[in-house]
């Protein structure tokens, strides 16, 4: 199987011109409404890919400093330049080649961590999860977008919302078809369960998990955060 480096290093402007788009912008605003208790001092998004979602936060949160960190070299080339052509005026962002397993972030220096679509395709979810308990804040958040193992494309295309597409076709095209290789490349790489996630959050300390649906039932959102003792919560699930 090819590296994750490797791998999005080869897919980078395939990747760029499928998620690009303002379906995808409007997911990453709902992962965002999972924020709870105060605005973020600074939060850092992994695995940005081209930087759609860390453009997303920085404007969603313009007194924040907002990082993006990718594995592969090509991604964040596409987000440097994306930054300097389009995005010049949020100076509140920056992007950085890094490994997950190698985060050159003091430790408690976060208080908000995302991740759109991440932490499935990593070969040791525990180790990247506790790497990112380390930079968070004694009550930093984690939210998260993974595949859902107990989604299925043909109810999704069933239950898709067909309303954008006579406004813009070209944007739900691209969706439609971002949503196929997220399918095609999670059942490669290993989907997500309710039960997994809330255990691998659980063993890095986090509480009050809350996780859900969405995407038409081909994703689930989680959060959780961290207590300064406490590794329980309020666990709740709004998963079909
Ligand atoms: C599916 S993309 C998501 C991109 C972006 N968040 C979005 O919403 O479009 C996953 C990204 O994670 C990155 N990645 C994979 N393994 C990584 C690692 N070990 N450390 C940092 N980034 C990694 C990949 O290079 C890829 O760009």
């Amino acid at each position: 199987m090819l590296d994750n480096r490797l791998l999005f290093n080869l897919a980078s402007s395939g990747y760029d011109f499928i998620t690009n788009q303002g379906i995808w912008r409007d997911h990453v605003r709902e992962m965002a409404t999972l924020l709870s208790g105060p605005a973020p001092r600074r939060i850092i998004d992994l695995g940005c890919g081209p930087g759609i979602s860390a453009f997303v936060l920085a404007e969603l949160f313009p007194e924040a400093e907002v990082v993006g960190i990718d594995i592969s070299e090509s991604m964040i080339a596409r987000s440097n330049e994306r930054h300097s052509r389009h995005f010049a005026h949020l100076s509140n962002l920056h992007f950085l080649r890094t490994d997950i397993y190698e985060l050159p972030f003091a430790p408690r220096s976060f208080d908000l961590a995302t991740g759109h679509s991440f932490l499935y395709l990593l070969p040791d979810q525990k180790a990247a999860l506790s790497a990112i308990e380390e930079i968070l804040t004694a009550s930093g958040q984690l939210i998260l977008l993974e595949p859902n193992a107990q989604g299925s494309l043909r109810s999704a295309t069933w239950n898709a919302p067909y309303h954008r597409f006579p406004t813009d076709p070209l944007a739900s095209t691209r969706f439609a078809l971002s949503m196929i290789l997220w399918r095609v490349v999670s059942g490669r790489r290993g989907r997500m369960t309710p039960a997994t996630l809330r255990e691998l959050f659980t063993a890095a300390g986090f509480g009050n998990i809350h996780i859900a649906t969405t995407l038409n039932g081909l994703g689930l959102h989680v959060s959780g955060r961290l207590f300064p003792s406490a590794t329980q919560g309020d666990q709740s699930c709004s998963c079909a």
